[in-house]
């Protein structure tokens, strides 16, 4: 069972996190994500962050948050837009932990209090259990080409309970 972590914070992106986001987002796809992706799969997602100028342009277009653990980023989530999780990562050192629902939690609150009504995200097949047990919905299986890979994920959906009155999504 996940276990609140004593000194996880949390805080926004800076462009000085990319290396070590880079290091995170390729970590984890390349140790979490085996049992539902092949090698070639796993190394075309992770190729989006070879060049870390453009991986650190995606994370400044995005309002993107980071996990800290004694000040050091050990995972990072970024909303795309006012209603779609586009990453969330963790490292493999201290997956199972709780951090990747802390970061949820800060991403839907975020969202809820600008008005969006329904979050949206594309999860990876290793991911799917994670947003059931947020109460996000499957809506729709998805096949997209990634560097020459076809990769499968799921649009999944949430409605947030504390959208604020009155602003659309
Ligand atoms: C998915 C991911 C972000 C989860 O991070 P995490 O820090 O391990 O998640 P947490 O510890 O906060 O888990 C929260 C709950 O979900 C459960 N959970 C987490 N990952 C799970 C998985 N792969 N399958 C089933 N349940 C899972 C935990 O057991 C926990 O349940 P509990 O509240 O009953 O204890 C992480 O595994 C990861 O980075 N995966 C690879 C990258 C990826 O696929 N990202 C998603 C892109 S859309």
């Amino acid at each position: 069972m996940g276990q609140t972590l004593p000194k996880a914070g949390l805080r926004p992106y800076l462009p000085a996190d990319t290396p070590m986001l880079a290091a995170i987002f390729v970590a984890a796809i390349q140790e979490l994500t085996g049992d539902d992706y092949s090698e070639a799969q796993q190394e075309a997602w992770a190729a989006a962050a070879e060049d870390e100028e453009q991986f650190g342009k995606k994370l400044a277009s995005e309002l993107t948050l980071i996990a800290t653990l004694q000040n050091s980023p050990v995972g990072f989530a970024s909303l795309k837009g006012p209603d779609h999780i586009d990453m969330l990562y963790v490292h493999p050192s201290v997956v199972g932990q709780g951090v990747g629902a802390m970061l949820c939690d800060a991403l839907e609150k975020l969202a809820g209090a600008r008005g969006t009504e329904n979050l949206t995200v594309e999860a990876s097949d290793n991911a799917l259990d994670f947003f059931k047990k947020r109460g996000y919905v499957a809506k729709q299986r998805n096949t997209v080409t990634v560097h020459g890979e076809w990769l499968a994920n799921t649009t999944m959906q949430k409605a947030l309970a504390n959208a604020a009155p009155g602003a659309s999504s």
